[in-house]
């Protein structure tokens, strides 16, 4: 969710003004999805290395995230919408861990949808952590290096269970993945625009998704007849 930094500077506003309103965009695009039958979301909303930036603007950006689960937690429930969450829960502020865990427990059980964030994500670090700890096991004698194939490896990460993405979407003009899913996004249809993630709106998702409906996935494979 790229280009709120941008969005805020090019209207001489506080960058904090920048994540508000992509607060706001965010709002806009769950309901784009709902409208659009998309059974799965994934926001990058926090990466791992977000926490190098300046620690009032982190401070920000979890108030924000605070007050987006209060609002939102109405919705979910009325929509059947289940909340996960990938990457380092625990590193984030425990009144916002709190909040997610009881959003989590709530919804756990909804099935018209599924909203995933990734927060404290790292790409890497997921496939770090999930390595070292089936060598973990290895080492105790609880497993074996050959037990180890793709859908063992995949079913340590973080999104156990949840699907691959179909689409990854990247506003601002950026062209790079950035540490998101490296593992999950291996086949995944990958659509940038130049749009700053604040103007992002059910126009661009449904542009998106008419992008990826033209396209043909051939996972490796060669084009059938
Ligand atoms: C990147 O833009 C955006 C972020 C690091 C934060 C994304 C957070 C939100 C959209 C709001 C809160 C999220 C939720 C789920 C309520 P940037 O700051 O890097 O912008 P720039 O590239 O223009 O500098």
């Amino acid at each position: 969710m790229d280009g709120n930094g941008r969005w805020a500077e090019q209207r001489g506003l506080d960058r904090s003004e920048g994540h508000r309103a992509g607060a706001e965009a965010v709002r806009r695009t769950l309901q784009g999805c709902r409208n659009l039958g998309i059974k799965y979301l994934t926001l990058y909303a926090f990466s791992s290395e977000n926490w190098r930036r300046p620690k009032d603007e982190i401070q920000q950006l979890m108030q924000l995230l605070r007050q987006f689960l209060q609002e939102r937690r109405q919705d979910l429930h009325k929509h059947r919408i289940r909340l996960l969450t990938i990457g380092e829960l625990t590193a984030l502020p425990s009144e916002i861990q709190d909040d997610l865990r009881a959003a989590m427990e709530e919804s756990r059980n909804y099935d018209q949808g599924t909203l995933i964030l990734a927060l404290s994500y790292g790409g890497r670090r997921e496939i770090t952590r999930a390595a070292r700890d089936f060598a973990e096991e290895v080492a105790a004698g609880k497993a074996r290096p050959e037990e180890l194939d793709e859908q063992a490896f995949a079913s340590r990460l973080d999104t156990a269970g949840i699907p691959d993405p179909d689409l990854i979407i990247r506003t601002s003009g950026e062209q790079r993945l950035s540490n998101f899913l490296l593992w999950q996004a291996s086949y995944s249809e990958l659509w940038f625009t130049n749009v700053l993630w604040p103007d992002f709106g059910k126009d661009e998702l449904r542009d998106a998704v008419e992008d990826y409906k033209r396209r043909h996935r051939r996972y490796g494979a060669r084009e059938q007849g």
